[in-house]
C-alpha cells in the first residue's frame, strides 16, 4: 500500500465506524490531510464538545485525549499512540499543588491545559497558549499561581503587569531548549524574515519576536501577513504545513531541534490500526476525576469565548 491508499482506507473506515479524527497541528502532514478537524489545543478542546461521532480518535498527546474524554464522557476516546505523553504535563503532581494551595490560600490556580486530568482536579481554571492572557485578565483575583510553564506564565505576567503572578519552574523541554543565540543566528541569516514564536519559548527568545502566539496564532499570522518570509519558532511541522499552504512564501526553522517526539510518535499506520479497532489507547477516567477536572476546562471555554 502507498500513502494515498492508506489514507483512502482510513477515510473509508472512519465513515464506516463513525469516528471523528482530531489532529493537533504538530502532527505529520499525511495525518493532517485525513483529519476531520485540526487546530491548536484550544480549538481541539472546543471541537471535542461538538463532534457528533460515537468515537473520537485524538492524534496528539495524552492530555488532549483526556480533555476530549472529560468534555464527552459518553464517547469512546482513543489516543492514537499510547506513548504520546507531554513531559510538561507530568512535572507537578496533585499533592504538590494541593500543598501550595494551602500555603497560598488567597491565590487562584491557573493551569496550562498541558496538565494531567488528575492535576486539573485541584485547579481553578485552565488556559491554553492562545487564551491565557485573555482568561487571566478576566479573573477577579489579582493573585495568580500559574502552573506549570514558567515561560508561558512570564509571557502572561508581562502582558498583564497589574496581576501578581507566581510561577513554578516547569516548562516544555522542546521549546525551552531554544536559545537567544538561535534567534539571533536565524535573524541574521534571514534579515527580511519575521520571527514568529510560541510563548513556551524563553523570554530571551520571545522578546526578539515580531509575533508571539499559539500554533494556530502563528499559522494565522503568517497566512494573513503581507510579508513573504518567516522564521518559525515552534514545532517544525508548523513550518512544513505553512509551506504547503502558502507556496509563494518562505518559511525557515528557528532551530532544527524543535521536534516534539511525543507528538511525532503517531504514524499514519497507527491511525489506520485505530480506525480498525486495533492499537492506540482507550482513555478511561473515573467519574469523580471527570466531575472535578472538567470544571476548569468549562471555565476556560466560558472565559475564552
Ligand atoms: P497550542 O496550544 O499552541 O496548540 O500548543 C500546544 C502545545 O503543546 C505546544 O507545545
Ligand atoms: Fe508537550 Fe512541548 Fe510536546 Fe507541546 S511541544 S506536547 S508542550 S513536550
Amino acid at each position: 500500500m502507498n500513502i494515498r491508499e492508506v489514507q483512502d482506507e482510513i477515510i473509508r473506515l472512519k465513515k464506516e465506524n463513525d469516528i471523528c479524527i482530531l489532529a493537533h497541528s504538530y502532527q505529520a502532514r499525511e495525518i493532517i490531510e485525513i483529519a476531520d478537524f485540526t487546530g491548536d489545543s484550544y480549538a481541539l478542546s472546543k471541537m471535542a464538545k461538538t463532534a457528533p461521532n460515537k468515537t473520537v480518535l485524538m492524534c496528539g498527546v495524552r492530555f488532549m485525549a483526556e480533555t476530549v474524554k472529560m468534555l464527552s464522557p459518553e464517547k469512546k476516546v482513543i489516543l492514537s499512540s499510547s506513548i504520546a505523553g507531554c513531559p510538561m504535563a507530568e512535572q507537578f503532581d496533585k499533592e504538590i499543588i494541593s500543598q501550595m494551595k494551602e500555603m497560598y490560600p488567597d491565590y487562584t490556580v491557573v493551569a496550562y491545559i498541558n496538565t494531567t486530568a488528575e492535576l486539573k482536579t485541584v485547579c481553578d481554571v485552565c488556559v491554553t497558549s492562545s487564551s491565557a492572557v485573555q482568561i487571566v485578565r478576566q479573573l477577579e483575583n489579582n493573585n495568580i499561581l500559574f502552573i506549570p510553564d514558567c515561560n508561558l506564565g512570564a509571557f502572561v505576567a508581562k502582558s498583564i503587569p497589574e496581576k501578581n503572578i507566581k510561577l513554578l519552574q516547569g516548562g516544555c523541554p522542546v521549546h525551552a531548549a531554544v536559545t537567544r543565540k538561535h534567534a539571533e543566528t536565524a535573524k541574521s541569516l534571514h534579515p527580511n524574515a519575521e520571527l514568529l514564536v510560541h510563548p513556551e519559548c524563553q523570554p530571551q527568545v520571545t522578546e526578539l519576536a515580531d509575533y508571539v502566539g499559539s500554533t494556530a496564532g502563528i499559522m494565522n499570522y503568517a497566512k494573513k501577513s503581507d510579508k513573504k518570509e518567516f522564521i518559525i519558532g515552534t514545532e517544525n511541522s508548523i513550518a512544513e504545513h505553512l509551506q504547503y499552504e502558502c507556496p509563494d512564501k518562505r518559511f525557515y526553522l528557528l532551530s532544527k531541534s524543535l521536534i516534539c517526539e511525543n507528538m511525532k510518535s503517531t504514524t499514519l499506520i497507527d491511525v489506520l490500526n485505530c480506525c480498525k479497532g486495533e492499537g492506540g489507547e482507550v482513555i478511561e477516567l473515573s467519574p469523580e476525576t471527570i466531575e472535578k477536572a472538567v470544571q476548569c476546562i468549562n471555565k476556560m471555554i466560558e472565559l475564552g469565548g
